[in-house]
């Protein structure tokens, strides 16, 4: 049985004081659920902050992204070890503002994953596909692109601890949320994807999340299908009453 995963992406809101009032709040919302896990990731100016004040906690911190070395002439990077000093336990490697306005490659997202995993933290692989490709009837293809670009050069006994979001980046902050139906068809695609790479025992553990204008009133309809395993939310977990409503999904 996998353990659901909600995680919340701030992406490039909050300040320190902003994180530091949202988790004062949040931590009493959620402090009676145990039986998924749940995640925030914060803007990298509030990580250490958060890592403090989520001491004690089973809330995990997240990273929006990191680079694939420990230290090195990498203006503007962070490294997985620094990451990891501030009490991180998952990174969002690959999400599609990454891909798509900051140009992050297929290979710049594989190493990405090797630092992370390196460091001994928990990768959450993005992948989806454009309105574009949906509608051109490519979104397997692009699926299976990223899926094997992304895991290249790894075996399976080394991604135990990866989880896939799919985001398909037509419902990325746009309010039009993938039908569950749309969630399970590619989310099951993925898992044969998985299979094919590294067995169907391995497959059958790897959480993979929906992420695209996910919110309270459509979380449990989502969760209700055999392939996804969480959620990756972004508008909607900038606000903790609103969050801690979908982490308490029925
Ligand atoms: O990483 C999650 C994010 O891309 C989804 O954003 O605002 O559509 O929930 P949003």
């Amino acid at each position: 049985m996998r353990r659901p995963l909600i995680a919340g992406n701030w992406k490039m809101h909050k300040t320190v004081r902003e994180t530091l009032d949202y988790i004062r709040r949040f931590r009493d919302l959620v402090s009676g659920v145990t039986d998924r896990e749940i995640m925030i990731a914060p803007p990298f100016t509030a990580l250490y902050a958060a890592g403090e004040a989520l001491a004690g906690s089973s809330i995990r911190l997240g990273a929006q992204n990191a680079h694939w070395a420990e230290a090195g002439a990498f203006t503007g990077e962070i490294s997985p070890v620094m990451l990891k000093e501030c009490g991180v336990t998952y990174v969002i490697i690959g999400h599609s503002e990454r891909r798509h306005i900051f140009g992050e490659t297929d290979e710049m997202i594989c190493k990405r994953l090797s630092g992370v995993m390196g460091a001994g933290l928990r990768p959450i692989l993005c992948i989806g596909e454009t309105l574009e490709e949906r509608e051109a009837g490519k979104t397997f293809e692009v699926l299976e692109r990223q899926v094997k670009a992304a895991l290249q050069g790894f075996a399976a006994e080394d991604l135990r601890e990866l989880v896939v979001a799919y985001e398909p980046v037509w419902a990325i902050g746009t309010g039009k949320t993938a039908t569950p139906e749309q969630a399970q068809e590619a989310q099951a695609y993925v898992r044969r994807l998985l299979a094919d790479f590294g067995g169907k025992e391995f497959a059958e553990g790897i959480r993979i999340l929906y992420g695209g204008s996910v919110k309270p009133e459509n979380i449990s309809a989502l969760m209700a299908q055999p392939d996804v395993d969480g959620a990756l939310v972004g508008g909607a977990s900038l606000d903790p009453e609103t969050f801690a409503r979908i982490v308490k999904y029925a």
